[in-house]
């Protein structure tokens, strides 16, 4: 079932170490590449060679061990984990981690790893309730760590409350719902435009606004983890293109415009979550504009509206699209999917803490041609990437 899929299992010095073992065998005989990786309280607990004979694989135990490979092991095991696992997750892992400590071998894979990584916790109740403790736990989840919640007994300790690791079965079954891809979106083709534009002014400087991508890379992304095909049209960015994607770079909305135009016919779904300059500079100086008196005025000419265009030509597609509003959110976005012909809206309020521009987290409503008006508390742009496009399959599904 996990074929392909490697889980970086954390082990941590827990008295529930024990139950690592069943872990790593559940992860076996669902055929996922397991490594494991030992910090040095949990080598005082179990010996390395236990997790080194379930995983098949060896174990790590220390950053400055002579590495077996050439490359540098925490950035390598960091890269190749789908998953990162730490279980059971000592007090001390989740408050290292939380403050950015990277002292060991475990901590600084975590640090260096993009993965999704999953903390399994396991410690005694007083531990599991100490509001530092909680506090580690808040904060994790608001970056967008993943967090199993511990079941409720008679602990190692005699103690009776919360803090027990959570069934292995729960943990085996939360690891590959993480993972495991669900390919929903085979067959189906997807535009997706992401980032801000660059409108000239002259040869030095240029009109833009404060998109990063974030959005746009996400939905695409996503898309192409359920199997979508997806081009990807975005302005400038620090990102990395998703795996998959075909990528166009374009830098001006005419560029966007005339990329969007040539690529659309084939799509079945086009999400427009770029930032697309209104207007742009009627002239582009060809030198740089030497400064001379007190005031300088532009003229500023609009745009084509891409989304509107869209709308006119969508037929049958689906689409999608974005507003990122400080005011009047819901009315601007109900007017915008009637007047543009889209079929739902992704619209945010740039004004509120974690969400728009430059966060890892947004908080969106989701309108739809039917009005409906769906609310999406603050969360991960890739979660959020998922629900948007769990919602283009209902209306897909909807439509047969
Ligand atoms: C026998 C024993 C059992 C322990 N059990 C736990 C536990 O269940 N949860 C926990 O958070 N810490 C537990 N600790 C404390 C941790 O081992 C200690 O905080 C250690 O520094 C954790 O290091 P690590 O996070 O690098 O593995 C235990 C310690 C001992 C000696």
């Amino acid at each position: 079932m996990l074929e392909g899929i490697n889980v970086l299992l954390g082990v941590t010095g827990g008295i529930a170490i024990y139950k690592a073992c069943d872990i790593v065998s559940g992860l076996k005989k669902v055929n996922a590449n397991v490594d494991v990786i030992m910090t040095e309280s949990a080598t005082k607990m179990i010996r390395p060679g236990t997790f080194q004979a379930l995983s098949q694989n060896a174990v790590i135990t220390d950053t400055f061990e002579t590495p077996r490979y050439w490359n540098i092991e925490h950035v390598s095991l960091a890269q190749k984990a789908h998953v990162l696992l730490v279980a059971p997750a000592t007090a001390n892992i989740i408050g290292k981690v939380a403050n950015g400590i990277a002292d060991d071998m475990l901590s600084t894979t975590i640090m260096a790893s993009t993965a999704k990584v999953v903390f399994a916790p396991a410690m005694n109740t007083k531990m599991y309730e100490n509001r530092i403790v909680q506090q580690n736990i808040k904060k994790l989840i608001s970056l967008g760590y993943r967090f199993i919640e511990p079941a409720s007994g008679r602990l190692a300790c005699g103690d009776v409350g919360t803090g027990k690791l959570a069934d292995v079965d729960k943990i085996l079954e939360f690891v590959i719902d993480t993972v495991k891809p669900n390919r929903d979106f085979v067959g189906i083709k997807i535009l997706v435009t992401a980032g801000p534009t660059r409108e000239s002014i002259d040869p030095v400087r240029f009109i833009s606004n404060h998109s990063t991508g974030k959005m746009g890379y996400s939905i695409a992304d996503a898309a192409s983890a359920r199997g979508a095909e997806v081009i990807l049209i975005s302005g400038p960015t620090n990102l990395l293109p998703p795996v998959g994607v075909k990528l166009i770079k374009i830098n001006t909305a005419l560029e966007m415009y005339d990329m969007v135009m040539n690529n659309f016919k084939e799509q079945n779904v086009i999400i427009k979550s770029a930032a697309v300059a209104d207007y742009r500079p009627e002239t582009i100086s060809a030198r740089k504009i030497k400064k001379r008196g007190d005031n300088l005025n532009l003229t500023l000419v609009r745009n084509p509206d891409i989304l509107s265009e869209l709308g006119k030509l969508k037929e049958n597609r689906i689409l999608v699209g974005f507003a990122a509003e400080s005011d009047n959110i819901i009315k601007n976005a109900k007017n915008k999917i009637l007047k543009k012909n889209l079929d739902f809206i992704v619209a945010n309020d740039i004004t509120e803490e974690g969400a728009g521009f430059g966060t890892d987290t947004n908080i969106v409503t989701i309108i739809d041609r039917n009005n409906k008006i769906e609310k999406i508390e603050k969360t991960d742009k890739m979660d959020i990437a998922h629900l948007i496009l769990d919602k283009v399959k209902q209306i897909t599904e909807h439509r047969v």
